[in-house]
This record gives structure tokens, sequence and C-alpha cells, in this order.
């Protein structure tokens, strides 16, 4: 990984700045495209559904998606204020880069806030997503700041992951869809790398049991997430069940939860604490046994 700075950070950060406007203009999602990218969405693999309903809950599953952003920069925002105000005046370079990653972060908020009434303007009614983004935040952070900042930067590297993987090449995918996560991938790349950054300090300030209670943290972490994942799938089938103006029989219903649970696992924990720069970052500020014990928790949270 090339070590990163906080003026270089700042600089790109400068270079792909957008404005909401240019990013949505007057476009509305197209109803007749699938939405979310096949390697993030449960779809494929249910039986009960046919394909014009498997590509009718990708509409579904992208309204969570792009909600789900929303929700945790909720918590991210605030940690960034935090971290520069702990700088300020002392280190211009970290609390300009900081303040503008909180900015950023604002900005995103609303932007998806104006997807999420796009996306039910074209369903056809308001999806029912996690509202409850505040109190989640305030119990964030309350945690060990490592074990925070870890969450994030696993959040920030698969925002990297998924649109080179999925959105960037999804030439069938609704455009509207790409320019939005196209934006966000753009500004999210520098906030990776100022999350690298701001974890080597804060762990470099930590004593041992610090570190240790990072790590404990950031387990609870990634349990509350999986659990706001399932919350968002009860929904999910719900919103669908709507959407298709059908009724799911018990095993219909289980059939399509177990799978969009599945697909939102792989989507907002794996695909982050997998990712290759978040594990540089990680195995370089925690002990072999702090690895192992995240490891081995997370290993049992995804086959679960
Ligand atoms: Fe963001
Ligand atoms: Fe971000």
């Amino acid at each position: 990984m090339p070590a990163y700075t906080y003026e270089k950070s700042l600089e790109n950060a400068y270079k792909v700045n957008w404005r909401i406007e240019e990013v949505l203009g007057d476009r509305q999602f197209d109803t007749s495209r699938p939405w979310l990218p096949a390697q993030l969405s449960g779809a494929a693999a249910i039986s009960c559904l046919n394909d014009e309903e498997k590509m009718k809950l990708t509409h579904i599953e992208l309204g969570a998606y792009a909600h789900i952003f929303r929700f945790v920069e909720e918590f991210i925002t605030p940690t960034m204020v935090n971290l520069a105000q702990a700088v300020a005046l002392k280190e211009d370079d970290a609390f300009n880069a900081l303040t503008n990653f909180a900015a950023e972060e604002v900005k995103h908020m609303a932007l998806f806030q104006r997807v999420r009434a796009l996306v039910d303007e074209a369903i056809g009614f308001p999806l029912a997503l996690l509202s409850n983004e505040q109190e989640v935040a305030t119990v964030v952070l309350s945690k060990n700041i490592g074990a925070v900042l870890l969450l994030v930067e696993a959040i920030e590297w698969f925002t990297q992951l998924h649109y080179l993987s999925g959105f960037k090449d999804g030439e069938t995918l609704d455009p509207l869809t790409r320019a939005v996560f196209k934006a966000h991938w753009q500004e999210e790349a520098q906030h990776a790398h100022l999350d690298d950054l701001e974890i080597k300090r804060a762990f470099g300030a930590m004593t041992d049991a610090e570190k240790d209670e990072a790590t404990d943290d950031l387990i609870d972490l990634v349990g509350a997430v999986d659990g706001l994942l399932q919350e968002q799938v009860k929904m999910d089938v719900e919103n669908l069940a709507r959407y298709l103006d059908r009724t799911f029989t018990e095993s219909e219903s289980e059939e399509i939860s177990s799978n969009l649970l599945r697909a939102k696992r792989y989507t907002f924990i794996e695909s982050g604490v997998t990712h290759e720069n978040f594990l540089k970052t990680f195995t370089s500020v925690t002990t072999s046994q702090q690895q192992e014990k995240v490891q081995t928790a997370l290993g049992a949270l995804l086959q679960s």
C-alpha cells in the first residue's frame, strides 16, 4: 500500500468533488432494468421468483443498499468531526482533510436522501427501511475509536470494490444507479486513505489493553451491523410482496430471506473485512492473537 498523506488526499478530493445536481440531473430510475449488480444481489438463487420478479427484487435491494450508506454515514460524519477537532490548530493538513471528509459525508447523506425519494417514486410506494440511525450512531460513537475506524475503513474499501466489480461495467444496469455509485466511489477513495492514517494514529496511542478493547468492540460492532441487516431483510421481503402484489408462503419467505441475508452479509461485512487493503491496515495495528479472535468471530457470524 502506498503511504497516504492528508495533503494528497485533500488534493485528490478537490479534483473529483461533485455536486448532487450533476449526479442526479433530472433522471429517474428505469424499472425495466436491474438496479443492483448481480454480485451484490440475492435474487439469482431464489427459485420461487420468475425472472421479472427477480429483476424487481434488485430494485428493492438497491433501495436498501443506498439507504444503508445514508445510515452508516450518520456515525461516520461525527467520527470525522471529532478527529478533526483533536488536531485543530495543530495539524493543518490533517484538519483540512478530515473536515472535508466530514463535509463530503454530509453531502452523501443528502444524495442518498434524494435517491430514496426517487426510488419510492419509481416503485410507487415508500420502501420500509431502517429508521433508527441516530440511536445506532450514538451507540457506535460510544465504542473504542480504533474499532469504529476499522469498521469505517471496511465500509469505505467495499464501496471501492462494489463499484469496480459491479457497477462500473454493469452495462445492463439502470444508468442512474451507476451514476450515483460512480460519484460515491470517487469521493470514498480518499476516505479509505484517511481511515488508514487515522487508524494508525489511534492505535499508535493505545495501550495493549485498549487494543484488546478495540478488537472486542470491532467484533461487537460487526455483530450489530449483522443485526441491522437481518432487520432490513425482513423489510425487504415485505417491500417485495407489496411491489409484486403477491403473498408469499412461509417457505417462500424463508427462501427469499435466506438469500437476501447471504447477499447482504457478503455486501456489507465480508467484502469489507476481506478486502486486501483493509487487511493490510488491520494487521499492521493488531497482534496475531487479536487478528485470530476477530477472524474466528467473523467466520462464525458469516457461516451462521
Ligand atoms: Fe459516503
Ligand atoms: Fe466515506
